[in-house]
């Protein structure tokens, strides 16, 4: 008997229409945007005005439109994010009242910044295993909500937004996956809920830490999902990593030995995304055209757990025709 695998059928994503450049943090705290574009890659960030379902619903229509299938045949809906609007119902149960998902079931995963990714395992293993054949796994976050406009270290880096992608059994698909934790690493990157009525939850984070964490982490997750999937690093054709800083996309791209133009970056015109970043970039690169059927394609993220992971993925969905989304900054010009 043929293994069964998970297909990506179709993508599609939302960043919302208001900006917040870097010249308009300078007038905020104490930051400049030379300081920024150059030790983060980031010039503008978006900001949500209806929340955080209201973007996952948007990014899951065009999930469905894209995939050529109705919101009555998917069989489950996950949402992996660390800023829903209520602590419940979830962002899922949310959505599916949006697109009318009548039959399926629903639910939220929050993985921080690797929320997509464990996701997309998650997705995999109910299509694995049968029971279920249709799903939509969507990536978002309001990172606004929990964001300290006073703290020059992490305003700068974080932005709103949706990304979704529609996942079916088939032959071939997402291949491999490697995941991981390091709880005892958690207090580097955290996000308290507030013991007393007036305090908000921001985020808190030791900048320098994560960094190393994540140019140490990331390519050891990289190389071992090729070898799970015994991919050669030069088989792939894209790189899709987690948008955090492109520093740190770039020291990987070096470590591995890997062409910088094989890693997609769009972190100039909505900063990070947190769990929204891989299927943002994914589903642009879809649908520009540049994902042929075949490709072979790398996902990895790490994030706030501290948690990490990557899926090695074929692609064998026909090829979208160039429908180009342009967000701010031309195609060409998105790639650094
Ligand atoms: N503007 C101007 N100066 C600044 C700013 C700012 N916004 N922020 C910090 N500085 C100053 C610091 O005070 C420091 O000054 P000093 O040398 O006088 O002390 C100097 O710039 C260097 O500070 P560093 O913190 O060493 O700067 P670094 O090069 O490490 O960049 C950054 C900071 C961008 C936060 C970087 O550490 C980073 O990107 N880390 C990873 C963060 C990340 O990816 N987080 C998301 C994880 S995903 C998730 O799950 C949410």
């Amino acid at each position: 008997m043929t293994k069964t695998y998970a297909r990506i059928l179709g993508t599609g994503s939302f960043l919302p229409e208001r900006h917040l450049t870097n010249a308009d943090l300078a007038k905020r705290v104490n930051t400049n945007n030379e300081w920024i574009v150059e030790r983060t890659g980031i010039r503008e960030r978006r900001l949500s005005e209806n929340g955080t379902a209201a973007m996952a619903a948007e990014a899951a229509q065009q999930a469905l439109a894209d995939a050529e299938i109705s919101a009555e045949e998917l069989d489950l809906v996950i949402a992996a994010t660390s800023t829903p609007d209520y602590a419940f119902p979830g962002v899922a149960c949310q959505v599916q009242a949006a697109i009318g998902a009548n039959r399926a079931f629903c639910f939220d995963l929050a993985a921080a910044c690797s929320g997509f990714l464990y996701a997309l395992s998650t997705a995999a293993a109910y299509i694995e295993s049968g029971i279920a054949r249709k799903i939509l796994v969507i990536g978002a976050d309001a990172m606004s909500k929990i964001t300290n406009w006073e703290d020059r270290g992490t305003c700068i880096l974080f932005g709103d937004g949706a990304g979704a992608a529609v996942l079916t059994a088939a032959s071939t698909g997402l291949m491999a996956f490697d995941l991981g934790t390091s709880g005892l690493d958690g207090g580097s990157l955290t996000c308290p809920f507030g013991t007393e009525p007036e305090e908000l939850p921001y985020i808190h984070m030791d900048g320098r830490r994560v960094f190393q964490f994540a140019v140490r982490t990331v390519p050891e997750t990289i190389r071992r999902v090729l070898a799970e999937a015994s991919w050669e690093k030069d088989e792939v054709r894209y790189y899709f990593l987690h948008q955090a800083n492109a520093r740190i996309l770039a020291s990987v791209a070096r470590t591995l030995q890997i062409p910088e133009k094989k890693m997609p970056m769009n972190i100039a015109y909505c900063g990070n995304t947190s769990a929204a970043s891989i299927p943002i970039l994914l589903d642009e690169w879809n649908r520009a055209g540049r994902i042929s059927p075949g490709d072979k394609l790398v996902l990895a993220g790490f994030g706030a757990g501290l948690t990490w992971g990557a899926a090695a993925l074929e692609w064998k969905r026909k090829k979208t025709a160039g429908k180009g989304i342009v967000r701010g900054i031309e195609p060409e010009k998105q790639n650094r």
